[in-house]
């Protein structure tokens, strides 16, 4: 079968793909959906209402890990477009796998004839990166073992943008394993717009992962006052604090895959309570990718500083925006070619 050169900046594989001036154009994108979904709620007619789509886009997600948010987040960005979605990667009903031995070119090579964009998550760092090479669509990496999860780090900045205002006026705190794909991402995603201040929540004794260590050197050349703390108290003078487990190795597993998760408890300078909050009178918005483990007590939900699930709801039109941009053909302008971390690249 004849293919077609792969446009450069196809894929949406790491935070590096994203320039500030796709960023700029996201958030754009985002409020707009948004402000529309706002005023839909309202009973307000919309300026330009959306024409029925007599041809729907098919958004193919390939998911070998568990998830609830981004799977059914891009599920339902692609419904609110119009749009529809397939689920191309169930491992007990496909034939991809060891059991029928159907490798994963032929089945990508299949699954392209069916859709018009892929998102991938896999426990595999290089799936998302190999798929984007095989196929001609654009392909979106939903995160790829301990890499990068570069959609989720888009909506954090759109819900802390929404929540809190511009970023560069703030400052963030990140409380989690530095080996957390969100965080990776997050980090990295931080330099199209440096806060003020940045401080990272750790593990004393824990080795900074270096993707995380190279991000913090970018944001601190760009001006960014850089902090390392070791109790989450250090962190509720800041505007905004990210919490997750601090310590994967022992949840990750099971947290990203498909086991049951271990209910070893989070130590207590790394959990979160509304006490913790209500004593330091902090005004600190809290946010989570999710799923929470016991890092953030659900003594916080009922606190104004819990941004979580507002982070949830603003995913789609963050969703609905990569998606429109991407099926558009628009290209990611940050970095011309992606490579998968292995590499070296
Ligand atoms: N759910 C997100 C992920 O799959 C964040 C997390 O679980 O830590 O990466
Ligand atoms: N935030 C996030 O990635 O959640 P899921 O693992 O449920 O997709």
């Amino acid at each position: 079968m004849q293919r077609p050169n792969y446009p450069s900046g196809k894929d949406l594989l790491s935070a590096d793909a994203v320039s500030r001036f796709d960023l700029d154009d996201i958030m754009e994108r985002a409020e707009r959906h948004l402000r529309e979904e706002e005023m839909e709620k309202a009973g307000h007619a919309l300026p330009e209402p959306p024409a029925p789509r007599r041809r729907p886009k098919v958004i193919a997600t390939l998911f070998d890990q568990r998830s609830t948010r981004t799977r059914l987040g891009f599920q339902a960005a692609a419904a609110r477009l119009g749009h529809q979605s397939i689920d191309a990667y169930d491992t007990d009903r496909n034939r991809i796998g060891q059991t029928t031995g159907e490798s994963i070119e032929d089945h990508i090579h299949t699954v392209e004839l069916y859709s018009d964009l892929l998102v991938v998550r896999s426990h595999m760092e290089d799936l998302p990166y190999r798929v984007g090479r095989l196929s001609y669509l654009p392909v979106i990496n939903a995160g790829n073992g301990a890499d990068e999860h570069p959609s989720q780090a888009l909506v954090d900045i759109f819900a802390i943008r929404q929540m809190r205002g511009p970023i560069e006026t703030l400052g963030i705190a990140l409380s989690s394993d530095t080996r957390a794909r969100f965080a990776i991402s997050f980090v990295k995603m931080l330099k199209l717009s440096p806060p003020k201040r940045f401080t990272l929540c750790c593990l004393p004794d824990a080795p900074l992962n270096p993707a995380m260590r190279e991000a913090m050197t970018v944001l601190a050349n760009l001006g960014t006052a850089i902090g390392i703390v070791h109790d989450i108290r250090q962190t509720l003078d800041h505007d905004v604090l990210s919490i997750q487990m601090q310590d994967m190795s022992k949840f990750a597993h099971a947290a990203l895959g498909n086991e049951a998760v271990d209910k070893e408890k989070e130590s207590e300078p790394f959990t979160l309570t509304a006490r913790k909050i209500l004593d330091a009178r902090s005004d600190t918005l809290i946010l989570n990718p999710l799923p929470r483990f016991s890092e953030l007590d659900t003594s916080c939900d009922s606190l104004p500083n819990a941004g979580y699930f507002r982070q949830v709801q603003l995913s789609v039109p963050m969703r609905m925006a990569i998606l429109e941009r991407m099926l558009l053909g628009i290209p990611w302008t940050g970095q011309a070619d992606s490579f998968p971390p292995s590499s070296g690249g």
